[in-house]
């Protein structure tokens, strides 16, 4: 069973994501640690952006591996090397990138198999997997989002101020929304989900009732 979870960023989408899998004994795919970790090798690599068949032979290239919760190029492992705001301003290049998107949505049906799994994206349910058996779309308003987020940015000792954070997240949503290929949008069978006021066990537990109903409609 294929169960996608796609949204805006700050939605929660990965902490909910790990959670259910958890829970159900599914496996987990974060699928922009994907576009993170070919961003990482073009920055390493001193890539010029303006060059998107570059970017893209790249992104054929790499020996991008995902094992559980783990990313790895080129056999090193840069999950935590992905998620600077460094590599987060210039991932948008992967991922507006054609050609990266449809390396990289194959590798994700690869990595999916036919086994049970929760992946988490933009585009999972509307273009990686739109035969999923269960999609949720996982919301929150923008303040709410841009609260979480900059609650996570102060445990990580970056000093930032709400409005920075809000700014930043009204510009990554209207990338998402705008990008040619695999824009952010939610697929027709999807479930919409808020999470604003709800507490990380009060989501899980209402996916896990979602899913329920799915295995078994009637
Ligand atoms: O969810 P995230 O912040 O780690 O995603 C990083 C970037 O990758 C973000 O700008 C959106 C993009 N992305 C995408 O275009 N398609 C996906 N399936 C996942 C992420």
């Amino acid at each position: 069973m294929i169960i996608t979870i796609d949204g805006p960023a700050g939605a929660g989408k990965s902490t909910v994501a790990r959670a259910l899998a958890r829970r159900l004994g599914f496996r987990f795919l974060d699928t922009g640690a994907m576009y993170r970790a070919v961003a990482l090798a073009a920055l390493r690599r001193g890539y010029d952006w303006d060059q998107p068949d570059d970017l893209a032979r790249l992104a054929e290239d790499l020996d991008i591996r995902i094992d559980g919760d783990r990313v790895f190029i080129d056999g090193e492992d840069v999950t935590e090397a992905v998620r600077t705001t460094e590599v987060t301003a210039v991932t948008r290049y992967a991922a507006d990138n054609p050609r990266v998107r449809a390396r990289l949505v194959e590798l994700q049906r690869r990595l999916a198999g036919d086994d049970n799994i929760v992946v988490e994206g933009r585009d999972q349910g509307t273009v990686a997997f739109p035969g999923a058996e269960c999609k949720i779309y996982l919301t929150a308003g923008a303040e709410e989002r841009a609260r979480r987020r900059l609650r996570d940015l102060q445990a990580q000792g970056e000093p930032v101020a709400f409005e920075e954070v809000l700014s930043a997240q009204e510009l990554r949503d209207r990338e998402d929304a705008a990008r040619p290929v695999g824009p952010l949008r939610q697929a027709p069978d999807a479930v919409l989900v808020g999470t604003d006021g709800m507490t990380l066990d009060g989501v899980v537990d209402r996916l896990v009732s979602l899913v329920e109903k799915h295995k078994s409609p009637h």
